[in-house]
């Protein structure tokens, strides 16, 4: 009722196994009582919470009918016998408990998780362990944070057969052996990450045979020299020391789905059980690649093969057939000291949709295939059949081989930020798309010709000069990322070939003024992004677009021309504006848009003839600022006019008196 596995297990049959392990997490998570206010109320007698109660020890008279408590987050140091027939679940997790007299959880009989993280069970280890002992249904215990040995945890894993959920993050463990989970061979899961070992024995989890989920994460295991664990899902090895990951051929079925090994030290390439399910497999921040070519990469790695295998030669290219036979759809390759792309390795992997290379020091794409033996001169094509979306961000790439290009056939999204690649012009493609011949390999431009699949682009930072006209010919983007390349000009034309299909474009921070962005009419287009710019005027184009997001900060706009705004204002939903220089007065286009429109007009400033403010201080009192400034201005210039009119008025009548008089006087 309250914890079906049977669910959890039919979800994980159903599900990926990344997905089992978070659904499982989350409902064990969900499950345990985490109730604050509701609890401590009769009404509810299965559930009682006491967490955080500034508790010394475990409140009298509990409803023995309660069936969830939570005692967690007191000062807690001892527990005596409890009586609660009906409870299933007991949270005990941070207090400070060292001391659990043996017969404790006798009267226990229904509990089934028991969390125990944070305490002191380092100490009073013989008479803790007994109290455990006596509750044989458990199926699930968190001892994580207690500071446990491994003789500690050998004596706390006895008598718990039923156990299926073992959690010991963050104890003192150093060695694994095969009498620790002798007595808990039910175990499906068990996380064991942060903890100090470095030795695991043969024996130790083979005869576990219902395991799926083991983690070893944060510990400090230098090689896996013979992988075994043919019944596991998923193993996480992330942040050890690991300098390989071998498995011994054998014909038998691995049911690895997921591994983790990154943040280690790897050299090469593990090599992966021959008959696997293996679909994740994460090999980021490790020293992959450091040889320089591709070749002493596979066959340093069939080298150390033979070597653990105390093989005396080395019979065949066991990393390259076991490679061939992975179901791969994810591998993360980044922050790894690759200077070439293993093209013919990764090549093998036919049902590999997500490649992450970025952060690697590839600088070129070159194809240094081996020939066929029949036309050396020819290098060979190869293809990435299933490749979808390749990230190569931050690699330095200047270059990109065209038969590199060619062989991503299925190719959605590319990568290419913070690297220095240069787009082709419209006279390179008038050379047409290269061929595989090496007379061409010196292309240095990036044409996109035959990526007739790519829908996503990031060039963001590439330090591009030059959009020239026709760049995208023959691809239908749908959205394409041009930020942070500081001294663009965008020729007319440039964006013509994907004006129909592109829905998200970004030329943010490109330090380009009105006269350097020409967009032709782009009817499909959502979202806009041209922030950090020098803009003075909007392109008039942008009436064709439905844009809903738009994004004009950091620009150098005076106003916003009225009838763009009316158009766009139809479909925008958010429109960002803030750091421009907006005139006050001259602002008719903001009465067009609503706040929820404007999502940043707090931050937004306008100036007058007198002071800048902000728009929402002006859209308070509009009159005020403007037209009575003007008003008050007008009319004073008017009264002043008048006034001096009336004064050299009277003066002249005067004048004309007086001269008369004079003239006369003069005269006579
Ligand atoms: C045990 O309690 C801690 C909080 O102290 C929590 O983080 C952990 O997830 C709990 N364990 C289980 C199995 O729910
Ligand atoms: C193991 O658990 C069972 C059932 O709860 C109990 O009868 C038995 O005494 C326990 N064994 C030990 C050694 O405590
Ligand atoms: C493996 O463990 C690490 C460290 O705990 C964690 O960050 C990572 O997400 C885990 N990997 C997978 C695939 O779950
Ligand atoms: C690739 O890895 C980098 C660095 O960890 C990360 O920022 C990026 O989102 C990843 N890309 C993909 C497609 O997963
Ligand atoms: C480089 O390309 C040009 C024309 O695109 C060609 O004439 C020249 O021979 C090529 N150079 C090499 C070394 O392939
Ligand atoms: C990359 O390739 C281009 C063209 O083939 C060449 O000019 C350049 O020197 C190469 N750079 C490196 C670092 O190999
Ligand atoms: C932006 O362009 C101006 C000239 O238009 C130039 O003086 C300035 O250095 C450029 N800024 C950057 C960051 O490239
Ligand atoms: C304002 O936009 C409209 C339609 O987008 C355009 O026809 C007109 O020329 C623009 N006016 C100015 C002053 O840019
Ligand atoms: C703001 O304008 C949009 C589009 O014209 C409209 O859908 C929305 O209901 C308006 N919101 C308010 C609060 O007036
Ligand atoms: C208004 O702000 C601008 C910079 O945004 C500044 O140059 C100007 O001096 C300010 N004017 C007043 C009156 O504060």
């Amino acid at each position: 009722m309250l914890y079906s596995y049977t669910a959890a297990e039919a979800a994980a049959a159903a599900a990926a196994a990344q997905g089992m392990v978070k659904d499982m997490f989350s409902s064990l998570l969900l499950l345990w009582p985490l109730s604050y206010g509701l609890a401590l109320t009769h009404a509810a007698p299965q559930e009682q919470s006491w967490n955080n109660h500034n508790l010394h020890s475990v409140p009298r008279d509990l409803d023995a009918r309660v069936r969830r408590l939570d005692l967690s987050n007191n000062f807690i140091r001892q527990l005596r016998t409890l009586v609660l027939p009906s409870l299933e679940q007991l949270d005990l997790s941070a207090n400070q408990l060292d001391f659990i007299s043996e017969g404790a959880f006798e009267e226990l009989a229904r509990l089934e998780r028991l969390n125990l993280s944070r305490n002191a069970m380092n100490t009073n280890v013989g008479s803790n362990s007994k109290a455990l002992r006596s509750i044989s249904g458990l199926r699930s215990l968190d001892l994580s944070a207690n500071g446990l040995t491994d003789e500690a945890v050998e004596l706390y894993l006895r008598n718990k057969s039923s156990l299926d959920w073992l959690k010991m993050t963050g104890n003192a463990l150093t060695r694994l052996s095969r009498s620790m989970f002798r007595e808990s061979k039910g175990l499906r899961i068990i996380t064991i990450d942060d903890n100090l070992i470095s030795f695991i024995e043969e024996g130790t989890f083979e005869p576990l045979s219902q395991l799926k989920k083991l983690n070893l994460a944060r510990n400090t295991l230098v090689r896996v020299c013979n992988f075994k664990l043919h019944q596991v899902k998923y193993l996480n090895l992330s942040r050890n020391s690991l300098e390989s990951f071998v498995t011994r051929e054998d014909e038998q079925m691995y049911e690895l789905e997921i591994l983790d090994l990154s943040f280690n030290n790897l050299l090469y390439f593990p090599v992966v059980p021959k008959m696997n399910r293996l679909r994740y497999l994460h090999l980021q921040n490790n020293m992959v690649g450091t040889l320089d070519s591709e070749a002493s990469m596979v066959s340093e790695a069939n080298y150390l093969y033979s070597h653990i295998m105390n093989e005396n030669t080395v019979r065949k290219n066991i990393l390259h057939s076991n490679w061939r036979l992975m179901p791969l759809v994810f591998l993360d390759l980044s922050y790894n000291h690759f200077r070439q792309f293993p093209a013919e390795t990764l090549s093998l992997l036919s049902s590999l949709q997500v490649l992450n290379f970025s952060h690697n020091c590839l600088q070129n794409i070159t194809w240094n295939i081996r020939p066929f033996h029949s036309h050396p001169e020819n290098p060979r094509q190869l293809y990435f059949p299933s490749l979808k979306h390749l990230d190569l961000q931050s690699n330095g790439l200047t270059h990109l081989s065209p038969p590199f290009l060619k062989a991503l056939t299925q190719i959605e999204t590319l990568n290419l930020k913070d690297n220095t690649v240069q787009l082709c012009t419209s006279m390179d493609h008038l050379r047409g798309f290269p061929s595989v011949g090496p007379q061409d390999s010196n292309t240095s431009c990036f044409a996109f010709g035959k990526l007739e699949t790519l829908k996503h682009l990031n060039l963001e930072g590439n330090n591009i000069k030059t959009l020239h006209p026709n760049t995208f010919q023959k691809s239908s983007l749908v959205s394409l990322n041009l930020a942070r390349n500081t001294h663009m000009v965008m020729h007319e034309g440039a964006l013509e070939a994907v004006r129909t299909t592109l829905q998200s474009l970004i030329v943010s921070g490109n330090n380009m003024s009105s006269s350097d962005l020409t967009l032709p009419c782009m009817p499909a287009l959502t979202q806009l992004k041209m922030s950090g710019n020098h803009l003075d005027v909007l392109p008039s184009s942008l009436g064709c677009s439905p844009l809903t997001q738009l994004d004009i900060r950091n620009n150098a706009l005076h106003t916003l021309n009225h009838s763009l705004i009316k158009a766009l204002s139809v479909h925008l939903k958010h429109m960002y504006i803030s750091r421009n220089h907006f005139n006050c007065c001259d602002s008719k286009w903001l009465i067009l848009l609503n706040d929820s429109q404007l999502a940043d007009i707090g931050d937004a400033e306008c100036f007058t003839s007198t002071r800048n403010l902000t728009l929402t201080e002006y859209l308070k009192t509009p009159m005020s600022h403007c037209t009575k400034v003007q008003d008050v201005h007008i009319g004073q210039t008017f009264i002043i006019a008048l006034f001096v009119f009336v004064i050299i008025a009277a003066f002249t009548v005067f004048c004309k008196k007086l001269c008369c008089t004079d003239t006369t006087f003069v005269v006579r």
